[in-house]
């Protein structure tokens, strides 16, 4: 159970899988947008880009749902941040799961109040509906625009961590997470 879970000195197996797992899942999602954003309607690469963003977007809310239990779980032992830039860092990753949360999660919400309903591997989840609700296409607006704000931060998070922690500061940050 130990080497499960996290410990003062390091990020435990579970919380280090669910990280490096959902870091790598990122990829593809943020590869999806950028090419919805960027190429025209009817290109081919754009198509089979998009053709899994829902799948996994909803893939990637479901496992951040539970990362955040278990971090939760895991909170009383977890690695500390001292000093200011703890606290920045600490804001930092609670900013990251607010995000990881609300971006699929507004869409989830304009889907079940939209027309064109919801499906998850090919199961339909939520189905269409004749008229839709106006609050809740108003909340998936917000989609793309923090979706975007989550890749920026993101961004600045991988800086931070191999750029200061490993070459600046030299600290066993990236480490314990490694
Ligand atoms: C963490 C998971 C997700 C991330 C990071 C993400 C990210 C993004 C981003 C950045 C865009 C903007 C693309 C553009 O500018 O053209 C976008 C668009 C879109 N996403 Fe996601 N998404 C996620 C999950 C989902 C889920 C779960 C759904 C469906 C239930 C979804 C459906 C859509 C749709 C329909 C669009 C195009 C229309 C719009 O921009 O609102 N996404 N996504
Ligand atoms: C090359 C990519 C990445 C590197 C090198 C990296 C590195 C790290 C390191 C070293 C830590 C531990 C910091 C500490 O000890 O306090 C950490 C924690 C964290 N990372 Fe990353 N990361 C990467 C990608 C990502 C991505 C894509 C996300 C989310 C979209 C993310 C979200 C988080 C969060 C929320 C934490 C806080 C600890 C937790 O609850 O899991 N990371 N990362």
């Amino acid at each position: 159970m130990s080497d499960l879970s996290d410990s003062p000195d390091r990020f435990g197996l579970i919380s280090r899988a669910l990280h490096w797992g959902m870091a790598v899942l990122f990829v593809p999602q943020f590869l999806s947008a950028a090419a919805h954003w960027a190429l025209p309607r009817g290109d081919a690469l754009r198509g089979t880009l998009w053709s899994y963003h829902v799948d996994l977007g909803v893939t990637l809310f479901l496992l951040v749902l539970l990362r955040g239990a278990w971090g939760l779980w895991n909170l009383g032992r977890r690695p500390e941040h001292s000093g200011v830039m703890g606290r920045v860092a600490r804001a930092g990753h609670a900013a990251l799961y607010a995000l990881m949360v609300m971006v699929p999660a507004v869409k989830l919400i304009g889907s079940a109040g939209g027309m064109r309903g919801l499906s998850y591997l090919g199961i339909s989840l939520v189905p269409a509906r004749e008229t839709a609700i106006a609050w809740t296409q108003a909340m998936a607006e917000w989609h793309g625009a923090i979706g975007w704000m989550l890749a920026a931060l993101v961004l600045g998070h991988v800086v931070m961590a191999i750029g200061w922690h490993r070459f600046v500061k030299r600290d066993d940050v990236l480490s314990r997470m490694a």
